[in-house]
């Protein structure tokens, strides 16, 4: 009995899918069991067991190409992939799956979430949690600001949910001097009179640099006032998260971040965890 219904359960839910338009250039199967929490949970498992020889442990690429940040596969429909993992790539490494389809489909969801910007993605985690530690433990509150709220040091993150993936957020945290943004370079200055500034170079020419402080305030100086310009190397922003972090802590702030879209149907699209 249980057994039939949950035949009947897999049945509705392949008539439930529809068909979508794609960059394959047709219509396509959507991925049937969805993209919840669990089902990109058993993805990532069996990911691990058995690909992550190949295409890496976090699908940065090895005797494979990496899968996460990849654009074919961004690009790809579902059924594409799932033909690719299913069939393998004749001619290349890439081999057949013997896995059963609700595997192999587990896996087309786990790897979307690696390409897709990360307020499509359902992320783990507890974001109230991680908008406390946002605005406490962790200080990003003093550089960053959300929807008007915050400092100036570093890069506007109201819509960053929107523009990022998740890898690109964690790869953020984790490793800021590994992606630099532009216009964000630390630099101290040293004045003749001795006074000190230090904050981002905004503006630098041949006979002037204008430097913002941490309170924001914008100092326009004349370099002949200098005694001293040195630019930071890596970035202004801490590089040690991965210390001062816990894993539960730095899985809520990648929770709450992914929630900052601006796009007001994307930050408020409900994710069913
Ligand atoms: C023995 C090594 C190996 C294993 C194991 C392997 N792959 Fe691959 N995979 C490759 C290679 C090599 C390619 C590139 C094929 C080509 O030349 O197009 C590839 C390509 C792919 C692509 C297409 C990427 C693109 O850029 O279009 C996907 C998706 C993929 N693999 C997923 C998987 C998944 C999921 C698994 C686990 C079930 C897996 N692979 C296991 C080696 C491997
Ligand atoms: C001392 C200031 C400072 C603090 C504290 C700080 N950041 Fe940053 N952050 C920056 C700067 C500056 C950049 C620009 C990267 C660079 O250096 O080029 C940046 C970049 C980023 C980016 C990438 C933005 C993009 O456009 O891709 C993210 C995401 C981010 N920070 C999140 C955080 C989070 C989350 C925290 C707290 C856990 C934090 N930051 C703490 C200064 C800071």
């Amino acid at each position: 009995m249980r057994c039939l219904l949950l035949a009947f359960a897999f049945a509705s839910l392949i008539a439930a899918q529809h068909d979508t338009p794609d960059r394959d250039g047709g219509k396509s199967k959507k991925n049937p069991l969805g993209d919840s929490a669990e089902v990109v949970d058993a993805g990532r498992t069996q990911y691990v067991n058995s690909c992550s020889g190949c295409h890496g442990p976090t699908a940065e690429g090895g005797r494979g190409p990496r899968l996460a940040g990849n654009g074919d596969v961004r690009g790809a429909s579902d059924e594409s992939l799932f033909n690719v993992i299913k069939n393998g790539v004749r001619g290349s490494d890439m081999p057949p799956s013997p896995l059963p389809e609700e595997k192999i489909w587990q896996m087309v969801a786990y790897v979307r979430t690696l390409n897709a910007r990360a307020y499509q993605t359902r992320v783990p985690g507890d974001r109230e949690a991680g908008r406390a530690t946002y605005m406490g433990k962790a200080g990003c509150v003093k550089c960053h600001r959300i929807r008007g709220e915050g400092g100036l040091l570093g890069p506007d993150l109201s819509n960053i949910g929107a523009s990022r993936s998740v890898a690109q957020l964690r790869e953020s945290i984790l490793k800021p001097s590994e992606r630099p943004t532009e216009g964000y370079d630390g630099v101290t200055v040293v004045l003749k009179s001795g006074k000190r500034i230090q904050g981002i170079a905004k503006d630098n020419t041949n006979y002037t640099i204008q430097v913002m402080d941490a309170q924001g305030q914008l100092h326009l100086l004349n370099k002949a006032e200098l005694s001293e310009i040195v630019f930071r190397k890596g970035s202004l922003m801490p590089g040690d998260y991965r210390d001062r972090l816990s894993r539960q802590e730095l899985q809520d702030v990648l929770a709450y971040l992914s929630r900052q879209a601006l796009r007001t149907d994307a930050a408020n699209k409900e994710d069913k965890q």
